[in-house]
């Protein structure tokens, strides 16, 4: 496909909201969405609004929004119609498809979690393991924040589940090896549970290749609207047992695990978002832009900040956790803030991970995304030198 945006300059045309004095490196917390998605939501409502199977125009161009939409997030996952679902945020749709999923657990039965998981991922199995009597055990991270596999291993068992992990950490930003955690839960019998929250802008996603039996991410962290879209492998999510109402249509499949009238505007931007991601930009662009960009975060960090992870780019995403000797996490922020930089302080839900690394105020968290530039990078690492 011949893409239409080559070039950061070109890139940065395409959002308003980059035109502010701000830089923003609080992706993790939600990127900036592209014109092309604030006019289709625009337009749907202008022009398509209405609710489904109606006799009309406005429904019929819904329905046709609704199909649409579910095969571009086929088409975005690797996966079929069937098995995705949308829903309000990734934590809401968690706490839906675990309740779903373990209908028929028993008492002593045991989910494996990370202490690299947003909470998104590991308080919707605490609510149940306080429910049901489940027994929630956490994988470690060594000092610079890996997946400890052998770890992993070890807490496996004929009794587990589930093996909920993500692929990358939203707070020191490691990627996790998915398809071998995939691999390694499927040997004890468990499903594999990927939170590709995170990861979702700095990669493409394919279900399929890393055997994932369910994955959850909200297209408002790659340039879409504030959504929560769900793939389950088809075979499941027949098998469980939705929370639904009667008159809601079983088909398809992953219809069963929406409650209610989905946010049809928003998934018209949620189209819109994907076409400027994969079709208009595309992952090349982005994978050497932020590699170039996290790289130079990296040479550039000044001697005072101490960086929380991985020290090199293999096996991350240039989301960075730093914390000073003398500033709180806050401090730092809040004067960053003032000099026209955005970013984010303390546990970011991560609370596990903070824990590990014993930083009770957390830390800053430097969200590099594709639309960054080489000058903000480095006007940010001259500020961070500025403050320290
Ligand atoms: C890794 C990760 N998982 C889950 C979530 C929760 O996502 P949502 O806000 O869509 O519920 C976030 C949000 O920051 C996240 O970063």
């Amino acid at each position: 496909m011949a893409r239409v945006v080559t070039t950061i300059e070109a890139v940065r045309a395409r959002f308003t909201a980059l035109q502010q004095p701000l830089a923003f490196f609080d992706g993790p917390g939600g990127t900036q969405v592209p014109d092309s998605v604030i006019d289709a939501i625009a337009d749907y409502l202008r022009y398509s609004n209405a609710n489904t199977d109606g006799p009309f125009g406005t429904s019929r161009r819904t329905d046709a929004l609704l199909t649409k939409a579910r095969l571009t997030a086929a088409d975005f996952l690797n996966a079929t119609v069937d098995e995705v679902a949308f829903g309000a945020n990734m934590t809401t749709l968690n706490f839906a498809l675990t309740r779903a999923a373990s209908r028929d657990w028993r008492d002593g039965d045991e989910i494996v979690c990370t202490k690299l998981d947003h909470d998104g991922n590991i308080a919707p199995w605490l609510e149940l393991a306080h429910d049901r009597g489940f027994v929630v055990k956490f994988a470690e991270v060594d000092d610079e924040c890996r997946l400890d596999l052998d770890h992993l291993r070890s807490l496996l068992s004929d009794r587990t589940r589930v093996v909920a992990y993500p692929w990358a950490a939203n707070s020191v930003g490691t990627a996790t090896p998915v398809a071998e955690v995939a691999a390694l839960a499927h040997e004890a019998g468990a499903l594999a549970w990927v939170d590709a929250v995170h990861y979702g802008p700095h990669g493409p996603i394919d279900v399929q290749a890393v055997d994932a039996d369910v994955l959850v991410c909200s297209p408002y962290k790659f340039y879409g609207p504030h959504l929560g879209l769900a793939f389950g492998k088809r075979q499941l999510l027949e098998s469980w047992r939705p929370y639904k109402v009667r008159p809601a249509d079983p088909f398809p499949v992953g219809h069963r695990y929406e409650t209610g009238t989905l946010a049809h505007e928003l998934l018209a931007g949620f189209v819109a978002a994907v076409e400027y991601l994969q079709d208009d930009v595309g992952w090349d662009f982005v994978l050497e832009h932020e590699r170039t960009l996290g790289q130079q975060f990296l040479d550039g960090l000044p001697d005072a900040w101490r960086l929380h992870g991985i020290p090199e780019l293999d096996g991350r995403v240039p989301t960075f956790a730093i914390t000073h000797p003398t500033l709180s996490p806050e401090e730092a922020a809040t004067r960053l803030g003032e000099q026209g930089f955005a970013v984010w302080h303390g546990n970011y839900y991560a609370v596990e991970t903070m824990k590990r690394l014993e930083l009770d105020d957390g830390a800053v968290r430097i969200g590099i995304v594709h639309y960054n530039t080489e000058d903000e990078v480095e006007r940010l690492l001259e500020a961070l030198s500025r403050l320290g």
